[in-house]
């Protein structure tokens, strides 16, 4: 399977799942990053790992339909077949979910339902819960809405800070991301 991996920011989703799919030899290739932020740190990361990059801001397009047709045109010519979300700070429109149904990934860093948005470590650290965790789901047009793949547990402790708690998170993701795409991978 062709993936592209759509990232905005830092990218250690993004190097977890590159990373892990060439040591456990997945059935699987990412071959192109879609980026919008052109001085994002996952372009680095891309750089280095030897994966193609497509970047370009939004503001130079028309509008949403238009950034979205753009991108199609790149997914098409690597023959990309499914899409990893992973930090991408956008919503995905029409164009590109009728063009890639059942094919677009996101991974959140909450137990969803509860605390969607761009907030959701911190959202659930400031409502004082004692686990949250990490989400994998389908995308659909809401926000963090779509059918869920899998879902892992993230303990809160007492002594936690937003920064321990984050980083506990993020390691949980780099793992739960790799193993839901195994899942995928079997069943698609
Ligand atoms: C992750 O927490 C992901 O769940 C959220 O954005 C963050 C991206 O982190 N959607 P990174 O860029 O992969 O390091």
């Amino acid at each position: 399977k062709k993936l592209a991996i759509f990232a905005s920011g830092n990218g250690s989703n993004f190097e977890a799942l590159v990373t892990g799919i060439q040591q456990q030899k997945l059935a699987a290739q990412v071959v192109l990053l879609v980026c919008d932020q052109p001085t994002a740190p996952v372009i680095q990361r891309a750089q280095r790992l030897k994966i193609p990059v497509w970047t370009a801001e939004f503001k130079q397009f028309a509008d949403k339909a238009a950034f979205e047709t753009t991108i199609l045109a790149q997914l098409r010519q690597h023959e990309v077949e499914l899409i990893l979300l992973a930090g991408y700070m956008r919503i995905i429109g029409p164009t590109l979910l009728q063009a890639y149904p059942q094919r677009i990934i996101n991974i959140h860093p909450a137990l969803l339902p509860k605390f969607p948005g761009r907030h959701g470590i911190e959202d659930a650290f400031a409502a004082g819960v004692t686990e949250t965790g990490v989400t994998i789901h389908y995308v659909d047009a809401g926000v963090d809405s779509g059918p869920i793949i899998q879902q892992a547990m993230v303990p809160v402790k007492s002594q936690d800070t937003l920064a321990s708690l984050s980083r506990r998170i993020h390691r949980t993701e780099h793992r739960l991301y790799l193993q839901s795409l195994v899942k995928i991978l079997e069943e698609k």
